[in-house]
């Protein structure tokens, strides 16, 4: 039987003027709305215990598998307000879809694609006051994700799991906004190999490329680049976003999703479009003999990141251990802009949605 997520409302929901002031300024990530969906999974049973309630703390055991294994995988997309005060999703069923794949792949149970997005649209429906307007490119982010609710230390999947929806009013992730961001390029760390949990979300992978990461702040960089981890030759992903760069042709190049960086529905996106705008893509293995040498020769022009949270973010320089920066020639090039402004415009409704990727909510 599907989930309906029935809505208990807030006894105390936030009050319009502390809405207004965090919508202001939201930063990202930093302030949660006044509801949060909920289901939990037994073995036997299956999903249930299904409802959209008041924002509230879990009580997580010191056994709890969670803390000790990491068997969790999350998702990420918003919600947008347009310019008549509707609001509207972004292809949620590729995130619906994306979580299966990623609770498969940790040993987690499915939760259907029809679910999620009930409980999705039921999270924005009761927080529509959180969803800000368009300008500056604010939007509602939400996070659902999935985890091991057991309290158990042997080492096997969990027979309780919990499903949850939480939601936050957002700006750019970067706080430079759409101001080229610096990469730091690691041949030291690796984030996924063959046969593990890249292409899937989970918050493993997140933990693991934080130390990287780290030194990307340390050298002014905004992100880290990872390389294939069994050659440290061929690009991947940022820490959390896909990467494309552009040849002064106008190709747009990206490596292909063969399991080991996130199938990114932004980067998915980006694809589809491309043709509209006049510019070729290529999916192909990118060796990062190929970036290095592209920038300093002049024949990629352009980089940019790509994710929900990143939107597309143009590049300006890649640095690396013992090398000089390579600049782009390019810092907010023009197919990069061309399509940051397309998506957006397809996400805000301010375009035509030729491909249907908009759903609306209330
Ligand atoms: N790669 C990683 C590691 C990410 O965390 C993200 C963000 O979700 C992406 C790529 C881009 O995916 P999407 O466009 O679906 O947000
Ligand atoms: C997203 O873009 O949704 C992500 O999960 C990436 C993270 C850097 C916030």
């Amino acid at each position: 039987m599907s989930l309906a997520f029935p809505v208990v409302d807030h006894p105390s929901p936030a009050l319009a003027a502390a809405i207004e002031e965090r919508l202001a300024d939201p930063g990202f990530g930093r302030y949660f709305t006044d509801h949060m969906a909920l289901a939990t999974w037994h073995q036997g049973s299956g999903w249930g215990e299904d409802s959209t309630g008041p924002y509230t703390p879990f009580a997580v055991d010191p056994a709890g598998a969670v803390l000790h294994y990491a068997q969790e995988v999350f998702e990420g997309l918003k919600a947008y307000r347009h310019s008549d005060g509707s609001v509207w999703l972004f292809r949620p069923e590729m995130n619906a879809r994306r979580l299966i794949r990623s609770a498969e792949r940790l040993g987690l149970p499915t939760l259907p694609e029809e679910d999620f997005l009930t409980s999705v649209r039921s999270v924005v429906t009761a927080d529509q006051r959180w969803v800000p307007n368009g300008e500056g490119e604010k939007s509602l982010y939400l996070r659902p994700f999935m985890f091991a609710d057991e309290n158990f230390l042997g080492v096997r999947s969990a027979e309780r799991v919990r499903y949850a929806v939480i939601a936050s009013p957002v700006g750019p992730y970067f706080p430079s906004g759409v101001k080229p961001v610096d990469i730091w390029v690691t041949t030291t760390y690796s984030r996924a190999g063959t046969g593990g949990t890249g292409a899937a979300k989970c918050g493993g992978n997140y933990a693991s490329s934080l130390v990287a990461q780290k030194e990307a702040y340390e050298h002014g960089c905004g992100q880290v680049l990872f390389t294939d981890a069994a050659t440290h030759t061929w690009l991947e992903e940022l820490g959390g976003m896909n990467i494309f760069l552009v040849t002064g042709e106008g190709k747009l190049l990206t490596p292909p999703t063969s399991g080991t960086i996130l199938d990114g529905i932004t980067r998915d996106s980006i694809l589809t479009i491309a043709p509209e705008l006049g510019l070729g893509a290529e999916v192909r293995p990118v060796a990062l003999d190929e970036l290095v040498d592209g920038v300093a020769s002049g024949r990629i022009v352009e980089a940019f990141a790509c994710g929900t949270a990143a939107v597309v973010t143009p590049i300006g320089r890649f640095h690396q251990e013992g090398a000089d920066p390579l600049f782009l020639t390019q810092q907010q090039g023009t197919a990069t802009m061309a399509i940051r402004n397309r998506l957006l415009d397809i996400q805000y409704g301010r375009g035509d949605d030729a491909y249907g990727w908009r759903h609306r909510v209330c």
